[in-house]
């Protein structure tokens, strides 16, 4: 397939990309940045320099693709409604990658949700707006799947494992990761007994395929490989790898200067627990280690 690709010099797009050059699929990569193009060319894929603002580039390179996937921005609903547009009638597939903490709680990591949100069943999202907005962006992906494209949502859990490209670093670690180093004391939000599902990389990027090449595929996904972590065990693995004493409790104040108030509360501090009973009913079967593995033994350091 042609595949239109947003997001190629990021930590999922660059992933995603190289799956699916394995299989000789030929991808088109969006940047904004000259000067990561030499790296996406040597990386095999074709690059586009433009903005998710752009609506002329993306209708066209959506209608000369077989495939749009959108990585570059989950919150992006201009970029979504243009291929939406550029691709209605045409029987072509839109993936789409949004994030769980879309269900996040305000646990502050002082507790564990015993709740586990399961895409075979619909939810609600979480109170917050930015939850909200990205919960609408993600109905009008999946809605448009009645208007002649077939479109998938990939929902993804708490990523890791090695990138490549010039972003190979996913979200969540690495801030607690450069704390620790800073400081010499690995610490996370409130005790950290707030839990993620968590997806090694290699794992979604075979959903990315699976869905894009499945011609059942349709809907809403959520993306995650059998396992979950507490902050509390993701900071005492990095701990072990690091060398470090145990892991100690820090007070929202505290983690919102180090991290920014938004992420120390609303994503470091957050449970989101779900499962991929959707993902697996189309055959998927995740089989990468688990993250507490990945930090311990592969993880990158700065
Ligand atoms: N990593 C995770 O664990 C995770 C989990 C769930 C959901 N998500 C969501 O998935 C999305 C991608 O995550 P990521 O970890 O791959 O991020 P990333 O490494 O920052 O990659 C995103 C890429 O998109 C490009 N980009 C950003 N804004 C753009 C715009 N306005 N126009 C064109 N290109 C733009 C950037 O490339 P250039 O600067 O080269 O243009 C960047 O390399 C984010 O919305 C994130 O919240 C991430």
């Amino acid at each position: 397939m042609d595949v239109f690709l947003t997001g190629a010099s990021g930590y999922i797009g660059g992933a995603v990309a190289q799956r699916l050059i394995r299989d000789k699929h030929t991808i088109r990569g969006l940047t904004r940045t000259p000067g990561v193009v030499d790296a996406l060319a040597a990386a095999g894929i074709e690059p586009v320099v433009g903005d998710l603002d752009d609506t002329a580039l993306l209708e066209r390179e959506a209608r000369r693709a077989d495939a749009v996937i959108n990585t570059a921005n989950s919150d992006h609903r201009g970029a979504v409604e243009t291929f939406i547009a550029a691709l209605r009638g045409s029987g072509k597939v839109l993936v789409h990658t949004s994030g769980t903490s879309v269900i996040g709680d305000d646990a502050q990591g002082q507790s564990a949700s015993g709740t586990v949100f399961d895409d075979s069943i619909a939810f609600s999202p979480g109170n917050h707006p930015i939850r909200r907005a990205r919960y609408d962006v993600e109905r009008t992906v999946v809605d448009a799947g009645d208007t002649g494209l077939r479109t998938v949502v990939l929902c993804n859990s708490l990523i890791y494992g090695n990138g490549t490209g010039p972003r190979p670093q996913t979200v969540l670690i690495p801030p607690l990761v450069n704390q620790a180093l800073s400081s010499g004391i690995v610490r996370v939000v409130g005790r950290g007994l707030n839990r993620w599902s968590t997806v090694h990389l290699d794992d979604m990027t075979d959903l990315y395929r699976l869905t894009l090449t499945e011609p059942a595929a349709a809907g809403f996904y959520f993306v995650e490989g059998g396992e979950d972590a507490s902050f509390a065990e993701i900071g005492q693995a990095i701990a072990r790898r690091l060398g470090l004493g145990p892991v100690e409790p820090w007070d929202l104040d505290s983690a919102g200067a180090a991290w920014g108030e938004g992420f120390a509360r609303y994503a470091l501090g957050t449970n989101s627990r779900v499962r991929a009973t959707r993902a697996r009913a189309l055959g998927w079967r995740p089989s990468r280690p688990s993250v507490t593995d990945w930090i311990e033994r592969d993880m990158p350091l700065p």
